[in-house]
């Protein structure tokens, strides 16, 4: 069992139940069929499957599993401050080092968010082979020894589909056959699920059970990212804006009525959180944390425990950008329990010679295309006005500064609404008055 924090209880070996919550419980209808989620955050009482977790960071996929009702029975995490929350907040044993775990406990799913840094468009770019996201070669070792789960879940950046033209996909789906697992993927949007967060991963499930396709294209819906996510002169009064004040050169982050992927910022805790720009009113400030743990689908301040080690408040940033989304985890695990049937899935394509798709499945000798959008559920409003529930911090001199100087930089080809930059320019001068105030 855990080390526990002063002033918060672990919360149960497989019930989780939200700490305070001030999320109330609701019905959702997932294209299934409609159940409340404090239901199945535990009060219901059963269990699915036993999920282990790798890489578990601050527990997003096993948080989102256990709404699903699976029961996490075990956890890995290097990190000590997403340790301390794990085990605050999950109350479950922790094991330190993947590289030290000699077998899985027996269970019937492995969840494992593996690092991402060399996948990332932002990060080293070192791919599939890289010290940090080459830790997947321990998720093969596992699967091939003793305890081998009959299900994997795994999660990481959509960057990795392009990266060295898709080194990654060809490694990942060659070993899952090897290991004789069936395989498919799919590029999912965070705003499916409500969250005001433009978030674009991939779910990765491999099984030797089920087809995991019935799972991943079980639910697809139209997706309108396309006309929110460019930025345009044409401005909504009504809405918010959210982008990122470290761009302006390659691009912006742009998205509307909600935040561009929250960032873990650098592993030495310097946050970069989005920006939110409030056309009505001129403003532009960057989301409290609490905030931002929700704008991922934890409850407010799901990341505190990390704050009774030194230095901690500085890493809860990263913790939170580093995580999974809570919902997407709970979908899966929704779905993990009641995959379609395979005639109602849609039709399968030819799997396309030069690059990976954003939904495909395989299994040795066989690969196929999925032609589905990102999008999971399309019937949720995205109000990220509504959804806040801290004021912004006002963003600050030096980053309005800096965001302007690099927007109007004479190499710049990137389209910024005039609109924008007129209000950062009058915010630039209000925070130069407020200093000599
Ligand atoms: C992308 S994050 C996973 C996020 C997690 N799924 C969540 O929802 O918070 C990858 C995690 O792998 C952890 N990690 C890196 N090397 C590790 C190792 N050798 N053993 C265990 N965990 C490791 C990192 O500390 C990080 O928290």
């Amino acid at each position: 069992m855990g080390r526990s924090v002063p002033g918060l209880k672990p919360q149960g070996h497989y019930i989780w139940r939200p700490i305070g919550g001030d999320q109330p419980a609701h019905t959702i209808d997932w294209g299934c069929d409609r159940l409340s989620t404090d239901v199945l955050s535990g009060s219901w009482g059963g269990v699915l499957m036993r999920v282990v977790g790798l890489f578990s960071g601050i527990g997003g996929l096993e948080v989102g599993l256990a709404r699903a009702g699976h029961q996490s029975i075990a956890l890995c995490e290097i990190d000590p401050f997403a340790r301390s929350v794990l085990e605050s907040r999950l109350g479950l044993p922790v094991e330190s080092d993947v590289r030290q775990l000699a077998s899985l406990p027996n269970c019937d799913l492995l969840a494992a968010g593996f690092p991402c840094q060399d996948l990332s468009q932002a990060g080293t770019k070192h791919g599939i082979a890289g010290a940090r996201s080459g830790l997947v070669g321990e998720v093969f070792r596992l699967c091939s020894g003793p305890g081998a789960p009959k299900t994997v879940l795994l999660e990481n950046v959509h960057y990795m589909l392009k990266l060295g033209s898709g080194r990654a996909m060809e490694v990942l789906t060659a070993a899952f056959e090897d290991l004789g697992y069936r395989w498919s993927y799919r590029v999912v949007d965070a705003r499916s699920f409500g969250i005001p967060q433009r978030r674009q991963r991939v779910l990765f499930l491999a099984s030797k059970e089920i087809a995991p396709e019935r799972v991943l294209m079980a639910d697809h819906a139209h997706d309108p990212s396309k006309e929110h996510d460019a930025p345009s002169a044409q401005i909504d009064p009504d809405c918010l804006y959210g982008f990122y004040w470290t761009e302006g050169l390659r691009g912006l982050g742009w998205t509307r009525d909600a935040v561009p992927t929250i960032k873990g910022g650098s592993t030495i805790g310097i946050p970069s959180p989005p920006a939110i720009w409030d056309p009505s009113t001129g403003f532009i400030g960057t989301p409290s944390i609490s905030d931002a743990e929700r704008l991922q689908g934890f409850i407010r301040d799901w990341t505190e425990p990390a704050e009774f080690i030194p230095q901690g408040a500085r890493r809860r940033w990263h913790l939170v950008g580093n995580a999974v989304c809570v919902p997407m985890a709970e979908w899966i695990g929704r779905r993990l329990s009641k995959p379609a049937e395979q005639n109602e899935l849609p039709e399968p394509k030819p799997f396309p010679q030069r690059n990976w798709p954003k939904a495909a499945a395989g299994r040795p000798g066989e690969r196929f295309a999925y032609d589905v959008s990102m999008r999971v559920n399309s019937h949720f409003d995205l109000d990220l006005r509504g959804y806040l529930l801290d004021d912004l911090k006002p963003l600050s001199k030096r980053a309005s500064n800096g965001f302007l100087e690099r927007a109007h930089r004479q190499d710049n080809r990137i389209f910024i609404p005039p609109q924008l930059l007129d209000d950062l320019s009058d915010n630039l001068k209000f925070r130069i008055l407020e200093v000599a105030a």
